[in-house]
């Protein structure tokens, strides 16, 4: 049957636009509209307006373009109404119109610090009108395409719900439900006027220690492809063979997930056929292409060394996303897969991939930028997405920038076509790709005075979604779940008050944060944010005594009675995003390195677990839950992160082992605003673990690793718990 099937989407994919895998007359009729009307504004394009198309740029750079600046721009954005003319002085805005830019983006960070629902909406309007209004610039082109990384819901957005990182999806196994909330996701990137959401990841992850883990959804391949197909559906909302939600961009081709020693960015080294290769890491983009997805971006890695970079194509004689673009990529099962949309390039990926090129090849004259760039839309890049913060070394971020403004980047590809690098033929593929994909674009953006009730959706959907993402890992004694009643103790160990380790990286800002200054007030409410402790404290109310132990804190009396006391504790990693999670490993030392260690870069040193992929209590709190033990007070432990790690070091005797010290252990990985409302659930009963979709929610998306070992699938020495393990209550 899988063959037969398959046949019939092999079929199917090769008759895909954009707008809806049907073989209907009505879709493949507006499918001929669409490519004739793109053909129609090409034809009527200036050289100019047509490279306008492939370049991205990002707000900051453009504030930093003089007379722009990052300052004003921010003090604009903080002020009531300031007028057009300012906006596009201040923060570089007329450069839209001035290089007929097709899209802008906001990268991870750092923001213009007003990431109010207010401020992102004005600034995606003031820009949307820029692109409407200078230069005569856009009668032809359909749309300026506003991107950001709402990577679990609109994280952007100070106040905004933030559901479970993708990890906390695959436990959940509920497509249904991510199908819904991304619908919501991208209904409140509408609402701040954004059209464009660079996700999912459908990494097929191999390596634990990638910092990159947590945006994953599993490392079960049937499992990825159901939740990629539901996450792009969800996004992109097509109705009548149009995307009337936002584009979705499934990420990041090819390989970013199959790193040496999960090195971000680093490189696969890979004997066998592209069809062996695209087995191992593209089974997700079976699901986006089936999907319609509309972009998908390229990944920063290499195959095969740094003559191999994606951002140039990756190796040479596979040309794989040319292949993959024109005549399709055909598995080891014999089925052609052809992406009909755009590549988008990563944040500054052709400048990153020519620091790794120029270093592999020390004989050859560094690349030029027009060279960098020719290289990457030759290999099948069709738009460059450039942000502020480029250096010529990216391991060394006080090196030498390759360009400060949109300006030069405009400029190095202009000079790669007048003098031939780039051909006509490619530029024409480029931008009908690009615009094409525009045309199919009818985005229905829902007005901000509704936003308060899209947000009640969001905080329904987003807390049964953290619910059915916890993993119950111990439960002895069926110590799970409590009766409130019996319960006049309860000792919190840990960080159980912090919303920024509940959320993890991709929050606010790039790399996450510790705290919860984000989430007071009336965010606090919009959000749906609530701490375990607050949670619990919610739960049991006044008549209950409450006390903490952590590092800088500890009251808690010696010898509580067994019977009416509790003590629930946290182990988390520390927020981080993409190579600022990576972990080392004792095993191979020498080898490791990190792009955050490399740049000196104080917060990626200081995390506790930068070279142990592993969680351990502080002493502080070992001594008191020995202490609690020795009285029979049953430890209830809950693990944030962002990826399973390694608790049980040693397991017996290890008196700072969470898992042999503790009398239940649920790993909620990174659940989002409402966490900790969804495990006082689950501890209480109010939620029943694997109650979720078809009984298969609250189970391991990937292995659960026994020791260092076992964190990479090259040291299967039998793990903790496999895929698909979760006890139920
Ligand atoms: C980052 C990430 C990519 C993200 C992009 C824009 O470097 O690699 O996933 O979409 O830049 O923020």
């Amino acid at each position: 049957m899988k063959n037969k099937v398959l046949i019939v989407f092999a079929l199917i994919v090769t008759t895909i636009l954009l707008i809806g895998c049907s073989s209907s007359g009505s879709n493949s009729s507006a499918n001929s509209q669409i490519i004739l009307q793109a053909q129609s504004i090409y034809s009527s394009m200036t050289e100019s307006e047509k490279i306008g198309q492939l370049i991205m740029p990002s707000y900051l750079l453009l504030a930093q373009s003089p007379p722009a600046s990052i300052t004003a721009c921010t003090n604009d954005l903080q002020t009531p109404n300031p007028s057009a003319a300012l906006i596009n002085q201040d923060c570089g805005l007329a450069q839209i119109g001035q290089y007929h830019l097709g899209a802008v983006l906001t990268g991870g960070g750092p923001y213009l610090n007003a990431p109010t629902v207010t401020n992102w909406a004005q600034l995606n309007a003031w820009a949307t009108a820029s692109h409407a209004r200078n230069g005569g610039w856009p009668q032809n082109d359909p749309l300026l395409l506003t991107g950001c990384d709402a990577t679990h819901l609109n994280m952007h957005v100070q106040g905004a719900v933030m559901g479970p990182q993708d990890i906390g999806l695959g436990a959940t196994h509920d497509l249904q439900l991510v199908d819904q909330v991304e619908q919501l996701a991208a209904q409140d990137a509408l609402t701040t006027g954004f059209n464009w959401i660079y996700m999912p990841t459908i990494a097929q992850v191999q390596d634990l220690r990638w910092g990159r883990t947590y945006e994953g959804f599993s490392s079960d391949p049937t499992l990825l492809k159901s939740l990629a197909a539901a996450y792009i559906e969800g996004l992109q909302i097509i109705q009548g063979g149009r995307i009337t939600g936002v584009l979705a961009t499934a990420k990041h081709f090819l390989g970013d997930g199959g790193t040496q020693y999960g090195l971000d960015e680093g490189n696969d080294n890979f004997t066998g056929t592209m069809a062996q290769f695209w087995t191992a890491n593209g089974q997700g983009y079976e699901a986006a292409v089936r999907a319609n997805v509309g972009s998908i971006m390229v990944s920063y890695s290499a195959i095969n060394g740094d003559n191999s970079r994606m951002h140039f194509g990756g190796v040479g004689s596979w040309d794989i996303i040319n292949t993959f673009k024109n005549q399709g990529i055909t598995d080891t099962d014999g089925q052609n897969y052809q992406f009909l949309g755009f590549m988008v390039s990563d944040w500054n990926g052709s400048t990153r991939a020519a620091y790794f090129y120029d270093q592999a090849n020390p004989t050859e004259p560094p690349l030029t930028l027009p060279q960098i760039y020719a290289k990457s839309i030759n290999a099948g890049i069709d738009m460059l997405m450039v942000g502020q913060g480029d250096s010529t070394n990216p391991l060394d971020p006080s090196s030498p920038p390759n360009f400060s403004t949109v300006g030069e980047v405009v400029q190095a590809v202009t000079e790669a076509y007048a003098t031939g690098l780039i051909s006509e033929t490619r530029l024409h593929d480029a931008v009908m790709r690009i615009l094409e994909v525009k045309l199919s674009m009818n985005p229905k953006s829902a007005p901000l005075s509704n936003y308060s009730q899209l947000q009640a959706q969001e905080r329904a959907v987003a807390l049964q979604l953290a619910k059915e993402s916890l993993i119950l890992l111990k439960n002895n004694n069926a110590t799970l779940p409590l009766t409130p009643s019996t319960i006049k103790n309860v000792v919190f160990i840990g960080d159980t008050d912090d919303l920024g380790v509940q959320n993890g990286g991709w929050t606010i800002n790039w790399q996450g944060q510790e705290g919860s200054q984000y989430f007071t007030g009336v965010d606090q409410i919009s959000s749906g944010a609530m701490t375990l402790e607050s949670g619990i404290i919610a739960a049991l109310g006044d008549n209950v005594n409450y006390y903490h132990v952590n590092p800088t804190e500890n009251d808690m009396p010696l010898n509580l009675n067994a019977e009416s006391t509790v003590a629930i504790s946290i182990v988390a990693e520390i927020p981080y995003a993409e190579y600022m999670g990576d972990i080392g490993n004792p095993n191979e030392p020498d080898v490791w390195y990190n792009m955050g260690a490399a740049n000196g870069d104080n917060l990626y040193e200081s995390l506790p677990q930068n070279q142990f992929l592993g969680l351990q209590f502080d002493p502080t709190e070992s001594s008191a839950i020995q202490n609690l033990r020795s009285n029979g007070v049953k430890i209830i432990t809950v693990v944030y992160s962002g990826r399973p790690m390694v608790i049980g070091q040693n397991l017996d005797g290890n008196p700072l082992s969470p898992m042999s010290n503790s009398d239940a252990v649920i790993a909620a990985f990174l659940p989002g605003t409402t966490g900790g409302t969804a495990i006082t659930d689950a501890i209480f009963g109010n939620y029943l673990f694997t109650s979720g979709a078809d009984g298969q929610s609250n189970t391991l998306p990937f292995k659960w690793p026994r020791d260092m070992l076992d964190v990479t699938t090259h040291f299967a020495l039998g793990n903790l718990f496999d895929v698909g393990y979760g006890l139920s209550d």
